[in-house]
Protein backbone atom coordinates (compact mmCIF):
# COMPACT_ATOMS: atom_id res chain seq x y z
CA UNK A 1 0.00 0.00 0.00
CA UNK A 2 0.86 3.32 -0.29
CA UNK A 3 -0.24 7.01 0.88
CA UNK A 4 -1.12 9.69 -0.81
CA UNK A 5 -3.22 12.97 -0.94
CA UNK A 6 -3.62 15.74 0.96
CA UNK A 7 -6.04 15.54 3.61
CA UNK A 8 -7.23 17.49 6.54
CA UNK A 9 -8.16 16.39 10.52
CA UNK A 10 -10.85 17.28 12.38
CA UNK A 11 -10.30 20.31 14.51
CA UNK A 12 -7.96 20.40 17.80
CA UNK A 13 -10.19 18.91 20.82
CA UNK A 14 -8.14 20.68 23.71
CA UNK A 15 -8.54 23.99 21.78
CA UNK A 16 -12.15 23.31 20.91
CA UNK A 17 -13.16 22.34 24.78
CA UNK A 18 -11.24 25.46 25.64
CA UNK A 19 -12.87 28.07 23.27
CA UNK A 20 -16.36 26.70 23.99
CA UNK A 21 -15.21 27.63 27.49
CA UNK A 22 -14.25 31.20 26.71
CA UNK A 23 -17.18 32.23 24.93
CA UNK A 24 -19.44 31.25 27.81
CA UNK A 25 -17.33 33.86 29.60
CA UNK A 26 -17.45 36.66 27.51
CA UNK A 27 -20.11 38.95 27.52
CA UNK A 28 -21.93 39.05 23.86
CA UNK A 29 -21.64 36.39 20.99
CA UNK A 30 -18.76 34.47 20.24
CA UNK A 31 -17.99 32.85 16.69
CA UNK A 32 -15.69 29.39 16.01
CA UNK A 33 -14.71 27.83 13.06
CA UNK A 34 -13.41 24.91 12.00
CA UNK A 35 -14.39 23.28 15.97
CA UNK A 36 -14.42 19.92 16.76
CA UNK A 37 -18.03 18.60 16.70
CA UNK A 38 -17.42 15.01 17.83
CA UNK A 39 -18.78 13.80 20.94
CA UNK A 40 -16.42 15.14 23.87
CA UNK A 41 -16.87 18.54 22.28
CA UNK A 42 -20.84 17.96 22.35
CA UNK A 43 -19.96 17.67 26.05
CA UNK A 44 -18.97 21.04 26.70
CA UNK A 45 -21.65 22.48 24.72
CA UNK A 46 -24.32 20.33 26.34
CA UNK A 47 -23.34 21.43 29.64
CA UNK A 48 -22.95 25.15 28.91
CA UNK A 49 -26.14 25.41 27.68
CA UNK A 50 -27.34 23.84 30.68
CA UNK A 51 -25.38 26.81 32.75
CA UNK A 52 -27.00 29.18 31.07
CA UNK A 53 -24.92 29.90 27.75
CA UNK A 54 -26.25 29.87 24.25
CA UNK A 55 -24.52 27.19 22.41
CA UNK A 56 -25.24 26.64 18.52
CA UNK A 57 -25.58 23.09 17.03
CA UNK A 58 -22.37 21.47 16.76
CA UNK A 59 -22.34 20.27 12.86
CA UNK A 60 -19.32 19.46 10.98
CA UNK A 61 -18.23 22.36 8.66
CA UNK A 62 -20.26 24.96 10.46
CA UNK A 63 -19.37 28.06 12.66
CA UNK A 64 -20.15 27.47 16.48
CA UNK A 65 -22.01 30.71 18.04
CA UNK A 66 -21.78 31.20 22.06
CA UNK A 67 -24.16 33.56 23.80
CA UNK A 68 -22.12 34.48 26.72
CA UNK A 69 -23.28 35.82 29.91
CA UNK A 70 -19.73 37.25 31.54
CA UNK A 71 -20.72 34.53 34.26
CA UNK A 72 -22.55 30.93 34.34
CA UNK A 73 -26.01 30.51 35.80
CA UNK A 74 -26.70 27.98 37.77
CA UNK A 75 -27.98 24.56 35.93
CA UNK A 76 -31.73 22.85 36.63
CA UNK A 77 -30.49 19.53 36.58
CA UNK A 78 -26.88 17.43 37.01
CA UNK A 79 -24.30 18.00 34.60
CA UNK A 80 -23.54 14.91 32.61
CA UNK A 81 -19.90 15.34 31.07
CA UNK A 82 -20.23 12.00 28.88
CA UNK A 83 -16.89 10.66 28.02
CA UNK A 84 -15.18 14.04 28.68
CA UNK A 85 -12.29 14.44 31.26
CA UNK A 86 -11.21 18.75 29.71
CA UNK A 87 -14.95 19.58 29.85
CA UNK A 88 -15.07 17.92 33.87
CA UNK A 89 -11.75 19.40 35.02
CA UNK A 90 -11.60 22.61 33.50
CA UNK A 91 -15.46 23.40 33.81
CA UNK A 92 -14.50 22.39 37.91
CA UNK A 93 -12.49 25.33 37.62
CA UNK A 94 -14.60 27.80 36.22
CA UNK A 95 -17.57 26.95 38.70
CA UNK A 96 -15.18 27.55 41.47
CA UNK A 97 -15.33 31.47 41.34
CA UNK A 98 -19.49 31.09 41.24
CA UNK A 99 -21.74 31.23 44.11
CA UNK A 100 -23.60 28.44 43.48
CA UNK A 101 -23.86 24.24 43.49
CA UNK A 102 -23.31 22.09 40.34
CA UNK A 103 -23.31 18.31 40.46
CA UNK A 104 -21.31 16.80 37.34
CA UNK A 105 -21.11 13.46 36.69
CA UNK A 106 -20.43 11.20 33.54
CA UNK A 107 -20.06 7.85 31.60
CA UNK A 108 -18.82 4.92 32.98
CA UNK A 109 -15.17 5.56 32.29
CA UNK A 110 -15.23 9.41 33.16
CA UNK A 111 -17.18 8.30 36.71
CA UNK A 112 -14.06 6.48 37.73
CA UNK A 113 -11.39 8.81 36.70
CA UNK A 114 -9.38 10.51 39.41
CA UNK A 115 -11.31 14.31 40.28
CA UNK A 116 -9.39 14.53 43.79
CA UNK A 117 -6.09 15.71 41.83
CA UNK A 118 -8.09 19.14 40.91
CA UNK A 119 -10.66 18.79 43.86
CA UNK A 120 -7.94 19.42 46.21
CA UNK A 121 -6.32 22.33 45.30
CA UNK A 122 -9.96 24.30 44.43
CA UNK A 123 -10.89 23.46 47.75
CA UNK A 124 -7.22 25.29 48.85
CA UNK A 125 -8.35 28.24 46.89
CA UNK A 126 -12.19 27.87 49.19
CA UNK A 127 -14.75 26.15 46.83
CA UNK A 128 -16.34 23.33 48.45
CA UNK A 129 -17.31 19.87 47.62
CA UNK A 130 -20.03 18.59 50.20
CA UNK A 131 -20.37 15.34 48.85
CA UNK A 132 -17.53 13.64 47.97
CA UNK A 133 -16.32 10.39 49.23
CA UNK A 134 -14.07 8.62 46.73
CA UNK A 135 -12.03 10.37 43.92
CA UNK A 136 -14.51 10.30 41.06
CA UNK A 137 -17.98 11.45 39.96
CA UNK A 138 -20.47 12.44 40.80
CA UNK A 139 -19.41 15.06 42.64
CA UNK A 140 -20.62 18.27 43.93
CA UNK A 141 -18.97 21.84 43.69
CA UNK A 142 -20.09 25.07 45.54
CA UNK A 143 -18.23 27.88 44.10
CA UNK A 144 -17.88 31.39 46.35
CA UNK A 145 -15.51 34.22 47.11
CA UNK A 146 -11.68 32.16 46.22
CA UNK A 147 -8.30 32.71 47.75
CA UNK A 148 -5.14 32.97 45.45
CA UNK A 149 -3.71 29.80 44.79
CA UNK A 150 0.15 28.67 44.99
CA UNK A 151 -0.01 24.87 44.11
CA UNK A 152 2.91 21.98 42.87
CA UNK A 153 0.63 19.82 41.07
CA UNK A 154 1.80 16.27 41.85
CA UNK A 155 1.47 15.24 38.59
CA UNK A 156 2.33 17.02 35.26
CA UNK A 157 -1.39 17.78 33.30
CA UNK A 158 -3.05 20.64 31.30
CA UNK A 159 -6.27 19.98 33.01
CA UNK A 160 -4.52 20.51 36.70
CA UNK A 161 -3.21 23.30 35.46
CA UNK A 162 -5.70 24.79 33.02
CA UNK A 163 -8.75 23.78 35.66
CA UNK A 164 -6.94 25.75 38.40
CA UNK A 165 -6.03 29.19 35.79
CA UNK A 166 -9.78 28.82 34.83
CA UNK A 167 -10.68 29.24 38.59
CA UNK A 168 -8.06 32.07 39.05
CA UNK A 169 -9.96 34.00 36.22
CA UNK A 170 -13.63 33.69 37.60
CA UNK A 171 -12.50 34.18 41.29
CA UNK A 172 -10.18 36.96 40.09
CA UNK A 173 -7.61 35.91 41.89
CA UNK A 174 -3.39 35.16 41.38
CA UNK A 175 -2.64 31.23 40.64
CA UNK A 176 0.47 29.71 40.17
CA UNK A 177 0.77 26.41 39.35
CA UNK A 178 4.12 24.11 38.80
CA UNK A 179 4.10 20.57 37.33
CA UNK A 180 6.84 17.69 38.11
CA UNK A 181 8.59 17.48 34.91
CA UNK A 182 7.93 17.93 31.12
CA UNK A 183 5.38 20.75 29.95
CA UNK A 184 1.94 19.97 29.28
CA UNK A 185 0.39 21.72 26.86
CA UNK A 186 -0.29 25.56 27.11
CA UNK A 187 -3.43 26.29 24.90
CA UNK A 188 -5.24 27.83 28.33
CA UNK A 189 -2.25 30.28 28.64
CA UNK A 190 -2.36 30.68 25.45
CA UNK A 191 -5.66 32.42 25.20
CA UNK A 192 -5.64 34.19 28.28
CA UNK A 193 -2.35 36.19 27.11
CA UNK A 194 -4.59 36.70 23.87
CA UNK A 195 -7.59 38.65 26.30
CA UNK A 196 -4.85 40.42 28.35
CA UNK A 197 -4.32 38.42 31.34
CA UNK A 198 -0.55 38.52 32.66
CA UNK A 199 0.82 34.81 32.34
CA UNK A 200 4.47 34.43 33.26
CA UNK A 201 6.23 31.29 32.54
CA UNK A 202 9.57 30.99 34.75
CA UNK A 203 12.73 29.09 34.17
CA UNK A 204 12.20 26.91 37.51
CA UNK A 205 8.60 25.89 35.74
CA UNK A 206 6.29 28.47 37.68
CA UNK A 207 3.21 29.26 35.44
CA UNK A 208 1.77 32.83 36.82
CA UNK A 209 -1.79 34.02 36.20
CA UNK A 210 -2.46 37.57 37.25
CA UNK A 211 -6.27 38.06 36.64
CA UNK A 212 -5.26 41.59 34.74
CA UNK A 213 -7.25 40.91 31.71
CA UNK A 214 -11.06 40.18 30.61
CA UNK A 215 -12.69 38.00 28.07
CA UNK A 216 -14.17 39.48 25.40
CA UNK A 217 -16.31 38.60 22.43
CA UNK A 218 -13.88 36.74 19.78
CA UNK A 219 -13.50 35.03 16.47
CA UNK A 220 -11.30 32.02 16.71
CA UNK A 221 -10.35 29.01 13.93
CA UNK A 222 -9.69 25.46 15.29
CA UNK A 223 -6.45 24.17 13.61
CA UNK A 224 -7.01 20.88 13.23
CA UNK A 225 -6.05 18.35 16.41
CA UNK A 226 -2.15 17.29 16.16
CA UNK A 227 -2.90 14.38 18.32
CA UNK A 228 -5.57 12.71 15.55
CA UNK A 229 -3.14 13.79 12.66
CA UNK A 230 -0.78 11.76 14.49
CA UNK A 231 -2.69 8.55 13.28
CA UNK A 232 -2.40 9.55 9.76
CA UNK A 233 1.24 10.19 10.19
CA UNK A 234 1.69 6.85 11.48
CA UNK A 235 -0.33 5.12 8.81
CA UNK A 236 1.85 7.17 6.59
CA UNK A 237 5.13 5.95 8.25
CA UNK A 238 3.71 2.12 8.16
CA UNK A 239 3.10 2.40 4.16
CA UNK A 240 5.32 1.31 1.65
CA UNK A 241 5.43 4.15 -0.63
CA UNK A 242 4.05 7.59 -1.24
CA UNK A 243 3.86 10.79 0.23
CA UNK A 244 1.59 12.40 2.40
CA UNK A 245 0.35 15.88 3.45
CA UNK A 246 -1.52 16.96 6.37
CA UNK A 247 -2.65 20.74 5.86
CA UNK A 248 -3.75 22.90 9.04
CA UNK A 249 -2.72 21.25 11.62
CA UNK A 250 -1.80 22.29 15.09
CA UNK A 251 2.01 22.30 15.47
CA UNK A 252 2.11 23.92 19.23
CA UNK A 253 5.40 22.96 20.20
CA UNK A 254 3.68 21.47 23.56
CA UNK A 255 1.83 19.26 21.35
CA UNK A 256 4.38 17.39 18.97
CA UNK A 257 6.42 16.00 20.98
CA UNK A 258 6.19 12.87 19.05
CA UNK A 259 7.66 14.15 16.20
CA UNK A 260 10.67 14.29 17.62
CA UNK A 261 10.00 11.25 18.71
CA UNK A 262 9.72 9.57 15.32
CA UNK A 263 12.63 11.79 14.29
CA UNK A 264 14.90 9.54 16.65
CA UNK A 265 13.18 6.67 15.64
CA UNK A 266 14.03 7.35 12.16
CA UNK A 267 10.97 9.32 10.38
CA UNK A 268 11.70 12.34 8.77
CA UNK A 269 8.25 14.84 8.83
CA UNK A 270 8.35 17.60 7.73
CA UNK A 271 6.63 21.14 8.96
CA UNK A 272 5.36 23.46 5.79
CA UNK A 273 3.66 26.97 5.40
CA UNK A 274 3.57 27.43 8.94
CA UNK A 275 1.20 30.64 10.26
CA UNK A 276 0.31 32.29 13.63
CA UNK A 277 -3.66 31.51 14.17
CA UNK A 278 -4.92 33.50 17.12
CA UNK A 279 -1.65 32.99 19.12
CA UNK A 280 -1.42 29.34 17.97
CA UNK A 281 1.05 28.32 15.16
CA UNK A 282 -0.28 26.27 12.47
CA UNK A 283 1.22 24.24 9.42
CA UNK A 284 0.83 21.58 7.51
CA UNK A 285 2.26 17.87 8.39
CA UNK A 286 4.47 16.29 5.39
CA UNK A 287 5.32 12.46 6.21
CA UNK A 288 6.73 9.52 4.10
CA UNK A 289 7.08 5.84 4.88
CA UNK A 290 10.37 4.81 6.74
CA UNK A 291 11.82 2.37 8.51
CA UNK A 292 11.75 2.71 12.07
CA UNK A 293 14.25 1.83 14.96
CA UNK A 294 13.74 1.74 18.48
CA UNK A 295 14.30 4.84 20.95
CA UNK A 296 13.67 5.81 24.70
CA UNK A 297 10.85 7.56 25.48
CA UNK A 298 11.89 9.91 28.73
CA UNK A 299 9.74 10.86 31.56
CA UNK A 300 10.52 14.83 30.79
CA UNK A 301 8.77 14.19 26.92
CA UNK A 302 5.98 12.17 27.97
CA UNK A 303 3.36 15.16 28.96
CA UNK A 304 4.36 16.45 25.54
CA UNK A 305 3.19 13.17 23.49
CA UNK A 306 0.75 11.79 26.11
CA UNK A 307 -2.05 11.41 23.83
CA UNK A 308 0.28 9.70 21.20
CA UNK A 309 2.12 6.66 23.25
CA UNK A 310 -0.63 4.25 21.67
CA UNK A 311 -0.15 5.29 18.06
CA UNK A 312 3.72 5.47 19.09
CA UNK A 313 3.50 2.03 20.82
CA UNK A 314 1.88 0.35 17.88
CA UNK A 315 5.11 2.21 15.72
CA UNK A 316 7.38 0.80 18.27
CA UNK A 317 6.32 -2.74 17.70
CA UNK A 318 7.14 -2.37 14.21
CA UNK A 319 10.11 -0.90 14.73
CA UNK A 320 14.13 -2.62 15.08
CA UNK A 321 14.99 -3.01 18.74
CA UNK A 322 13.13 -2.40 22.06
CA UNK A 323 11.34 0.82 22.91
CA UNK A 324 10.75 2.22 26.06
CA UNK A 325 8.27 4.66 27.29
CA UNK A 326 9.73 5.54 30.88
CA UNK A 327 6.96 6.79 33.74
CA UNK A 328 3.89 6.49 31.90
CA UNK A 329 1.74 5.79 34.77
CA UNK A 330 -0.63 7.99 34.31
CA UNK A 331 -2.03 5.97 31.46
CA UNK A 332 -3.45 4.44 33.89
CA UNK A 333 -6.47 7.00 34.65
CA UNK A 334 -7.31 7.50 30.88
CA UNK A 335 -10.23 6.87 28.74
CA UNK A 336 -9.46 3.77 29.91
CA UNK A 337 -6.16 1.81 32.11
CA UNK A 338 -4.31 2.89 28.40
CA UNK A 339 -0.73 1.02 29.96
CA UNK A 340 -2.41 -1.94 31.09
CA UNK A 341 -4.62 -2.01 28.20
CA UNK A 342 -2.02 -1.31 25.24
CA UNK A 343 0.02 -4.07 26.70
CA UNK A 344 -2.65 -7.09 26.78
CA UNK A 345 -3.36 -5.71 23.59
CA UNK A 346 0.04 -5.82 21.86
CA UNK A 347 0.43 -9.22 23.09
CA UNK A 348 -3.09 -10.12 22.14
CA UNK A 349 -1.58 -9.30 18.16
CA UNK A 350 1.34 -11.05 18.75
CA UNK A 351 3.92 -8.53 20.00
CA UNK A 352 6.42 -8.81 22.51
CA UNK A 353 5.18 -5.88 25.49
CA UNK A 354 5.55 -5.52 28.91
CA UNK A 355 4.92 -2.93 31.87
CA UNK A 356 7.92 -2.91 34.24
CA UNK A 357 6.10 -0.64 37.22
CA UNK A 358 5.19 2.22 35.58
CA UNK A 359 7.81 1.90 32.82
CA UNK A 360 5.90 -0.04 29.17
CA UNK A 361 8.65 -1.87 27.07
CA UNK A 362 7.86 -3.01 23.64
CA UNK A 363 9.98 -4.96 21.51
CA UNK A 364 9.65 -4.56 17.84
CA UNK A 365 9.53 -7.11 14.94
CA UNK A 366 8.10 -7.65 11.74
CA UNK A 367 6.05 -10.44 12.46
CA UNK A 368 2.31 -9.62 11.06
CA UNK A 369 0.36 -8.75 13.46
CA UNK A 370 -2.83 -10.58 14.36
CA UNK A 371 -5.59 -10.99 16.98
CA UNK A 372 -8.29 -9.51 18.83
CA UNK A 373 -7.97 -5.85 20.34
CA UNK A 374 -10.12 -5.05 23.16
CA UNK A 375 -10.71 -1.56 23.56
CA UNK A 376 -12.64 -0.58 26.61
CA UNK A 377 -14.33 1.64 24.59
CA UNK A 378 -10.71 4.19 24.68
CA UNK A 379 -11.21 5.92 21.30
CA UNK A 380 -7.26 6.72 20.73
CA UNK A 381 -6.53 2.87 21.56
CA UNK A 382 -9.08 1.67 18.75
CA UNK A 383 -7.62 3.94 16.55
CA UNK A 384 -4.10 2.87 17.00
CA UNK A 385 -4.66 -0.69 16.77
CA UNK A 386 -6.76 0.50 13.07
CA UNK A 387 -3.65 2.29 11.95
CA UNK A 388 -1.44 -1.45 12.91
CA UNK A 389 -4.25 -2.95 10.65
CA UNK A 390 -2.80 -1.35 7.98
CA UNK A 391 0.64 -3.57 7.78
CA UNK A 392 0.13 -6.04 5.01
CA UNK A 393 -1.05 -8.97 5.41
CA UNK A 394 -2.49 -7.75 9.56
CA UNK A 395 -5.35 -9.42 10.75
CA UNK A 396 -6.46 -7.10 13.85
CA UNK A 397 -10.65 -7.48 14.85
CA UNK A 398 -11.19 -4.41 17.04
CA UNK A 399 -14.24 -4.46 19.68
CA UNK A 400 -15.53 -1.08 19.39
CA UNK A 401 -14.51 1.11 16.34
CA UNK A 402 -17.45 3.16 16.89
CA UNK A 403 -15.80 5.41 19.90
CA UNK A 404 -13.33 7.02 17.68
CA UNK A 405 -16.07 9.31 17.01
CA UNK A 406 -15.04 10.88 20.53
CA UNK A 407 -12.22 12.85 19.03
CA UNK A 408 -12.10 11.35 15.32
CA UNK A 409 -15.76 11.57 13.65
CA UNK A 410 -15.01 9.81 10.10
CA UNK A 411 -11.75 7.88 11.47
CA UNK A 412 -11.89 4.93 9.53
CA UNK A 413 -13.05 6.73 5.85
CA UNK A 414 -10.25 9.41 6.19
CA UNK A 415 -7.49 6.37 6.88
CA UNK A 416 -9.06 4.28 3.78
CA UNK A 417 -8.90 7.77 2.02
CA UNK A 418 -4.85 8.10 2.23
CA UNK A 419 -4.10 4.93 1.26
CA UNK A 420 -3.86 3.43 -2.38
CA UNK A 421 -3.19 0.06 -3.89
CA UNK A 422 -0.30 -0.63 -5.43
CA UNK A 423 2.97 -0.16 -3.71
C1 LIG B 1 -6.01 17.60 27.74
C2 LIG B 1 -4.98 17.24 28.54
C3 LIG B 1 -4.47 15.87 28.62
C4 LIG B 1 -4.94 15.00 27.48
C5 LIG B 1 -6.39 15.18 27.17
C6 LIG B 1 -6.69 16.64 26.85
C7 LIG B 1 -6.43 19.02 27.74
O1 LIG B 1 -4.89 15.30 29.84
O2 LIG B 1 -4.69 13.64 27.75
O3 LIG B 1 -6.74 14.39 26.04
O4 LIG B 1 -7.16 19.43 26.81
O5 LIG B 1 -6.03 19.76 28.66
P1 LIG B 1 -4.03 15.50 31.19
O6 LIG B 1 -3.87 16.96 31.36
O7 LIG B 1 -4.82 14.92 32.31
O8 LIG B 1 -2.74 14.78 30.93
Amino acid sequence: MKVHGMVRVPGDKSITHRALLFGALAKGRSHVGGALTSLDARSSARVLRQLGVGVSALRAGSVIEIEGRGRLRRAAGVLDCGNSGTTTRLLLGMLAGHRFAATLTGDRSLRRRPMRRVTVPLAQMGARFPDMHGDGLPLTIRGGSLRALRYEQPVSSAQIKSCLLLAGVTGGVDVAVREPFGRSRDHTERLLRAFGYRVDESTDGWVAMSPTGKIEPFELQVPGDPSSAAFLVGAALLAEGGELRITGVGVNPTRIGFLAVLQRMGATPRIESMVTEFGEPVGDLVVAPASLRGTDVTAGEIPGLIDEIPLLAVLASRSAGTTVFHDVGELRVKESDRLGLMATNLRAVGVVAEVQGDDLHISGSDHVPSGRVRTEGDHRLAMAFAVLGTVPGARIAIDDMRCADVSFPRFRETLASIRQRGA
